[in-house]
């Protein structure tokens, strides 16, 4: 089992490279199933959920090389429109071969997605919209079957916001007859760049980045060169870490409208943040003393959840009672207890969690629940006195490229030890 060993009390320097973003190249990956020519897909990043995506993609027939942080994809020789249990239940990100088999083949066969284990996660959404585009929808065998002998337009309001859903419905409408309309849709950046790389495709999605999309079908994707956008949440991660850590990092490689929330909670707190084209610094004056604060998640460009954990790291070390209410996922809180063994005083009822801030943090044993879990116990361990051991590395090499040389430029001390 592999585990990080963090030495604590360190103060974060330095300059940190964003990688592509995660969420955006797990799902232009299998949108590319719909491009009937070659793809050249840039700033893609390395971590395990993009490996296993591509491992999925060449078990079909698809040719996916890298060449450095470039993918060079030739989907035309598909011969196949199932996804198994054993790939599916690694990633979350497995429900996008739905919508893409379905646009491409007119049917799929997709077990049930894993992924982080975040309280409930039903994919009644993305279901819908297949139906609503002609499909038939069963679930057999651990499978979602869907089977449309011909996708028509149509016009989808969904019930609640979701990422999965609006861009399953984008690939499968791509190749739908006539004009297909999506209301009350997510606006996450990755939605928009999903959408960007359609276009480039050759599709016609409009409103991305709005409250409604507009997706005229076509009968064909030819290939075409696309780059990814940068990660918000590996850049706010960073930012935050550098907030935790009262050090004073230049986070570049980021799209500064894209971190305007998490930038402005970190004002509000009292750390400095400049901005600058495709940076930004991040820094803790010597005297300031930084203020408690309150956080609610939401849809873009709400606060993110996937964001909630570091920020919670950071609570933790600013004096007073801050509070942040979960509002995307029934269970995101379970960090909270592996932070409560470093000596963070933190309550959770309901939605909500309470935090005491101040207390000193001491190393401990950890264990990485989740994604963002993962990293927000680094961000703690970093704080803390003596060493943190965590446990599920796994979770956080899911996407979090490089993370441990990152860490260790900016003057973190983390060892990566295989026991
Ligand atoms: N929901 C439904 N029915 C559905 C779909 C969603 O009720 O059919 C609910 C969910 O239970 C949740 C809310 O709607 O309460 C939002 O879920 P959404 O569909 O937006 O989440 P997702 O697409 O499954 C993506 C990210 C998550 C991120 C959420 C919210 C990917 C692969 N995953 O999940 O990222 O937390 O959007 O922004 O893009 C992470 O990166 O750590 C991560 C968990």
């Amino acid at each position: 089992m592999n585990k990080f060993v963090v030495q604590g009390k360190v103060s974060l320097r330095g300059e940190v490279e964003i990688s592509g973003a995660k969420n955006a190249a797990v799902a232009i990956l299998p949108a590319a199933m719909l491009v009937d020519g070659i793809c050249r897909i840039e700033n893609v990043p390395k971590i395990s959920d993009v490996v296993n995506i591509v491992e999925i993609m060449n078990s079909m027939g698809a040719a996916v090389n890298w060449e450095g942080s470039t993918l060079i994809v030739d989907c035309r020789k598909i011969n196949s429109y199932e996804v198994s249990y054993e790939h599916a239940k690694k990633l979350r990100a497995s429900y996008y071969f739905m919508g893409a088999l379905l646009g491409r083949c007119g049917k799929s066969i997709v077990a049930l997605p894993g992924g982080c284990n975040l309280g409930g996660r039903p994919i009644d959404q993305h279901e819908k919209v297949f139906e609503a585009l002609g499909a038939t929808v069963t679930t057999e065998g651990g499978s979602v079957h869907c089977h449309a002998p011909s996708l028509n337009c149509a016009h989808i309001y969904f019930d609640m916001v979701s990422v999965g859903a609006t861009i399953n419905a984008m690939l499968a409408a791509c190749k739908a007859k006539g004009l297909t309309i999506l209301e009350n849709v997510a606006k996450e950046p990755h939605v928009v760049d999903v959408a960007n790389f359609l276009n480039s495709m050759g599709a016609s999605v409009s409103g991305a980045g709005t409250n409604v999309i507009k997706i005229r079908g076509v009968a064909r994707l030819g290939g075409g060169s696309y780059a990814i956008i940068p990660d918000q949440i590996e850049a706010g991660t960073y930012m935050v870490a550098a907030a935790a850590t009262r050090g004073d990092v230049l986070v570049k490689n980021v799209i500064p409208k894209h971190m305007e929330c998490i930038s402005g909670k970190l004002r509000e707190m009292g750390v400095g943040v400049e901005e600058y084209d495709d940076s930004i610094r991040v820094f803790v004056d010597q005297e300031a003393v930084l203020r408690r604060a309150q956080v609610k998640t939401a849809p873009y460009p709400g606060f993110p959840t996937d964001m909630q954990p570091q920020m919670a790291a950071l609570m933790v070390t600013v004096e007073g009672t801050s509070r942040i209410t979960e509002n995307i996922w029934g269970s995101r809180f379970r960090y909270t207890e592996e932070l409560k063994r470093m000596g963070a005083k933190i309550t959770v009822e309901g939605k909500s969690a309470m935090i005491e801030g101040g207390a000193p943090l001491t190393g401990a044993p950890l264990h990485a629940c989740d994604l963002r879990a993962g990293a927000a116990l680094i961000i703690a361990a970093c704080v803390a006195e003596g060493t943190s051991y965590i446990e599920e590395i796994e979770f956080v090499e899911r996407g979090y490229e490089n993370v441990v040389q990152k860490f260790n430029a900016l003057g973190a001390k983390i060892q990566k030890i295989d026991e």
